[in-house]
């Protein structure tokens, strides 16, 4: 199997899918977010304030380019990493795409209480969320082999229903 790419906007679950994924089938976990933090020495916040958003986007596409060469991995990919078309192109060639989809409440619920997405920096409400997730719609949508929405279901209902698409 190639590489495995969740990608869909912050707090749609990728993560705790990813780490779900890896104990039903073994893949190893890549989570991009942590990986640029760990190279950069600075949390997420941090490289977005002190260095600015291009940079990071940058370290996204080169982290993608060397995923790119690499087999069987799950990857949790951060939200805004499908903005680039060249990164939408690495994950195609080397893997297949899956689109974790939640509603604007379903995200907001999730992150109202947390402070690491710089995105989301005093507009953390559902009518922000929900204009975001609509100007990245058809982005995610065309980026996606398969979609799966998340809304009120279990990790492993939506696992079982990604391993059926896979
Ligand atoms: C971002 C999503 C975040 C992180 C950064 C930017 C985005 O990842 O990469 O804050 O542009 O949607 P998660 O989707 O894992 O929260």
């Amino acid at each position: 199997m190639n590489n495995v790419y969740l990608i869909g906007f912050m707090g749609s679950g990728k993560s705790a899918v990813c780490s779900r994924l890896h104990e039903l089938t073994g893949m190893e976990i890549v989570e991009m977010d942590a990986i640029l933090a760990d190279n950069e020495k600075m949390t997420i916040n941090d490289i977005f304030a002190n260095k600015g958003e291009a940079y990071f986007r940058d370290k996204e596409t080169e982290l993608l380019t060397q995923l790119s060469f690499e087999n069987r991995k799950a990857v949790s990919c951060g939200g805004g990493a499908i903005l680039r078309p060249e990164n939408v192109s690495l994950m195609k060639d080397s893997g297949k795409i899956i689109l974790l989809s939640a509603a604007p409440e379903t995200i907001y619920e999730r992150l109202k209480d947390s402070d690491d997405r710089p995105l989301l920096h005093g507009n953390m409400n559902v009518p922000f969320i929900s204009e975001m997730i609509e100007k990245r719609r058809p982005r995610y949508e065309a980026a996606a082999d398969c979609t799966v929405t998340v809304d009120g279901k279990t990790v492993d209902e939506i696992c079982k229903e990604i391993l059926a698409l896979l």
